[in-house]
């Protein structure tokens, strides 16, 4: 099969929705999460300008583990209590950080990371893990880009569930 996905928006609101639609369409019909976060990691480095990293971490139940992404290889396991991942997997709120150097606590899996915003995945009140998008410039993620992401990841909240 193959999926042909030329995103053309130039605003983060259209270009959010065309990704999430992409991913909507990739992932129907298919059961396996890891999969689904796979393409859906691929089809939002390809769509979304200025990322040094895009990906998923997993709940296992206890901590977050690296799931599918694209970027350099990242820290493995995160524990709740650590970290921007962390933050928003214990707290289920999106965290949209300006300056990763000014959050308490940030892992630099990247060095060259300088903002991040990690939206977490709960479905059916279960908490799956965390999207994590990281930019090499500072005060990259607008709330466009939050409530865009946010929604992609409402919309298939179940199929990465798996
Ligand atoms: N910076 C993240 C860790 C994951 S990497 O960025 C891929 C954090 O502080 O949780």
């Amino acid at each position: 099969m193959s999926f042909a996905f030329a995103p053309t928006a130039t605003t983060a609101d259209a270009l959010w929705a065309e990704t999430a639609d992409a991913a909507a369409a990739l992932v129907a019909g298919e059961p396996d999460g890891i999969a689904n976060m796979a393409n859906v990691a691929a089809l939002i480095w390809q769509a979304i300008p200025d990322l040094n990293w895009a990906g998923f971490y997993r709940f296992d139940g206890s901590e977050l583990v690296l799931g599918p992404f694209q970027g350099k290889a990242a820290c493995i396991r995160i524990p709740l209590d650590k970290g921007v991942c962390g933050a928003a997997a214990r707290t289920r709120a999106t965290q949209r950080v300006e300056d990763v150097h000014a959050f308490p606590g940030h892992i630099a899996c990247d060095a060259d990371s300088r903002s991040e915003l990690v939206v977490p995945i709960v479905a059916e009140g279960r908490l799956i893990g965390v999207l994590d998008l990281d930019s090499p410039l500072p005060s990259r993620f607008s709330p466009d880009d939050q409530s865009g992401a946010e929604a992609l990841v409402a919309r298939i909240a179940g199929a990465l569930a798996g």
